[in-house]
């Protein structure tokens, strides 16, 4: 019993802290805490998503209240790495006081650093992670990214209209799970036929054998979800080689695996893949074109901005846009009150808004294949597959 009250005691101390180092307002400069990854698996999607964030800042810095600047403080949480993702956070709300954390571009570091958003009531701006429970961790999280159920269900649908039978492949951990589960209920409930499916390691998986056992079950079609950047690069180079496409099985997935700047890298095997996403970099909506315009101005004429970038901008814009309604003095009340009514019509990727019941972004989902425009690879949008759509899973859970 003693010991457990000490631990308990502990507990409290830490929580304490936690909360005083947070209520301290915050005059003048607004402090982001923003983890992202820039070492580890898929080290290159960091740098994307702060870019994104950065020059939604330059480009509205007008926007900010006289005398109020935002200063962002980047750190590295090294790859999907809970415990030093929780360290992270703990430093930037305890030592730092900020007033946002933000980022995290993988689901066990978001889910690491929810309870600390919770205990120092630190609003938490998620700009990629995807599990769709990771908003009912925390009072505290709003989402600006996306689930995986938001792209696989309705990927699920429009394969069961194409296909009969389908294999699914995924990584073995939360996005994975949510990403198979979303396409086999729409899969099946559109009447196709799911005959296997595997979930691989998420570090350093050798996709050739997995991909071989598919071959010889031959699907009409193999939906998979990797992480975006290198990880989908090797799947779709490991298929290629196993002349998976010419042995008649078509590819699909939600857009993470055929990431907008990745797609030079995997060459000729890409073209043909259709994927269902909210956002491409190719999309011929004007907001979209200014966007990509901005972004190569910014850091180049042959870079190209991709869904996570997507994330940082649009995650910025809610954070701008909470600081702007509170004229720079934030309350954690008011504040998040503002970030879960958030609402922009015209996002690169569309019509975005938070659903306040649950925290999540409501976004449109785009039937895409990748196509050789003026020689290079694009996720060329074909149509819109669901409009304005909530997280299904949330929608499902709720009936
Ligand atoms: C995640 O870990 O939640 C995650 C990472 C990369 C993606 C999608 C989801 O492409």
């Amino acid at each position: 019993m003693k010991s457990k009250n000490a631990r308990n005691g502990l507990h409290w101390i830490a929580g304490a802290t936690l909360a005083l180092a947070a209520s301290v307002a915050s005059a003048g400069t607004i402090k982001i805490g923003f983890i992202s990854d820039y070492s580890g698996l898929n080290a290159t999607l960091g740098p994307y998503m702060e870019r994104g964030m950065r020059l939604y800042l330059k480009e509205h810095q007008g926007e900010l209240p006289p005398g109020t600047r935002i200063k962002i403080l980047v750190r590295d949480a090294t790859g999907p790495n809970p415990d030093k993702a929780k360290e992270l956070a703990r430093e930037l709300i305890v030592h730092d006081k900020v007033d946002f954390l933000a980022g995290t571009i993988f689901t066990p570091n978001a889910l690491a650093i929810a309870p600390l958003a919770t205990q120092a009531k630190v609003p938490f701006v998620i700009m990629n992670a995807g599990t769709a429970m990771i908003t009912t961790r925390s009072p505290y999280i709003v989402r600006l990214s996306f689930t995986l159920w938001q792209s696989s269900y309705p990927l699920g649908k429009w394969a069961a209209s194409n296909y009969k039978t389908a294999y699914t492949l995924v990584s073995d951990y939360g996005p994975g799970h949510d990403a198979e589960q979303a396409f086999i209920r729409a899969f099946m409930s559109g009447g196709g036929r799911v005959i296997g499916g595997v979930r691989v390691p998420l570090q350093n998986p050798d996709f050739t054998p997995y991909l071989q056992r598919v071959k010889d079950k031959h699907p009409d079609v193999l939906m998979v979800f990797v992480p975006a950047g290198k990880s989908a690069t090797a799947v779709m180079r490991a298929f290629n080689e196993l002349g998976l496409h010419q042995a008649g099985v078509s590819l699909i997935g939600p857009g993470d695996i055929t990431p907008d700047e990745e797609l030079q890298n995997m060459g000729d095997v890409a073209l043909g893949v259709n994927t269902v996403f909210h956002y491409s970099a190719a999309a011929t909506r004007p907001a979209n074109e200014a966007f990509v315009a901005a972004w190569k101005k910014a850091y180049g004429e042959n870079e190209t901005p991709d869904f996570v970038s997507v994330g940082g901008w649009d995650g910025m814009a809610a954070i701008m846009h909470a600081i702007h309604e509170q004229n720079g003095k934030l309350r954690t009340k008011r504040t998040m009150e503002l970030l879960s009514h958030f609402s922009e019509p015209d996002s690169p990727r569309g019509p975005i808004r938070i659903d306040p019941q649950t925290r999540d972004i409501v976004q449109n989902e785009y039937l895409r294949e990748v196509r050789r425009v003026d020689g290079k690879l694009e996720n060329v949008e074909i149509a819109t597959v669901a409009d304005q759509l909530k997280d299904p899973w949330k929608q499902f859970a709720l009936k």
